[in-house]
């Protein structure tokens, strides 16, 4: 059976957010079958996801989008039986998700922290060896997510599709850590602490603080 092409999903049915089939082709190559997948955003990949087989969730706010791909899946004989949604934003829904996943899209909410909230929680979920998938790393909530992943041993970095798509798998069980125990962020902050004593010093020096002065220049050399 030919199926229809899923059209606009998204925005009322007004626009095409979709995913392009080169990631979904690549994210398919990294799935086990029957795999357990989460994405959050929804559209032509939940169709995707559906047509494999997965057991699949997708955490969207628009009961709108679940509509039109029910809809879609309906009139296209796509099983929809392994599909469930969750109809609300990813960062009151994801603390709920339970289920170990072996496959995480990331594509819903782009804006600061949503991003890094569905990467936290789901985190928590992936299996070892189980891969993640960031979309729009061009926006700066998804690049920062990928130059602090690309830093944390537990993570290897695979295939980046069309400069727009990420891929990393988790080498070992995810654990938070705190700030100096994160390569990126340890060094991200060395370099403000690093400026804020020259802007200290300066500050000193045009003032004539001459006892501040000779305080750091003794701490620094401890
Ligand atoms: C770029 S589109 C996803 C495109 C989809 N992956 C596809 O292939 O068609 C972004 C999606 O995020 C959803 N979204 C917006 N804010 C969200 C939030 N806070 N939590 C979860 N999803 C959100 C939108 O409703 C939309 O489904």
């Amino acid at each position: 059976m030919t199926n229809d092409a899923p059209g606009k999903i998204h925005r009322s049915g007004s626009a095409n957010w979709s995913i392009s089939s080169d990631v979904l082709d690549y994210a398919k190559s990294l799935i086990p079958p029957n795999g357990r997948t989460l994405e959050t955003g929804s559209g032509h990949s939940t169709i995707f996801f559906a047509q494999q087989g997965y057991r699949h969730t997708a955490i969207t706010p628009s009961q709108d989008e679940v509509d039109r791909i029910k809809a879609y899946c309906a009139s296209n004989g796509i099983d929809m039986g392994r599909v469930d949604f969750m109809v609300e934003p990813s960062e009151t829904a994801m603390p709920r998700f339970e289920d170990a996943i072996d496959f995480f899209l990331i594509d819903g909410g782009h804006g600061f922290p949503v991003p890094q909230i569905d990467w936290y929680y789901g985190s928590k979920r992936l299996k070892v060896g189980g891969v993640i998938g960031i979309d729009d790393i061009h926006t700066w909530t998804g690049k920062i997510l990928v130059d602090f992943l690309k830093r944390d041993p537990s993570w290897t970095q695979l295939e980046t599709i069309d400069l727009k798509t990420a891929f990393f798998r988790l080498n070992k069980p995810f654990v938070y850590q705190e700030w100096d125990e994160q390569p990126f962020v340890r060094r991200k902050s060395k370099q403000i602490i690093f400026g804020r004593k020259v802007r200290r010093f300066g500050r000193r020096l045009v003032r004539g603080q001459w006892g501040g002065l000779v305080r750091s220049f003794l701490r620094s050399r401890k």
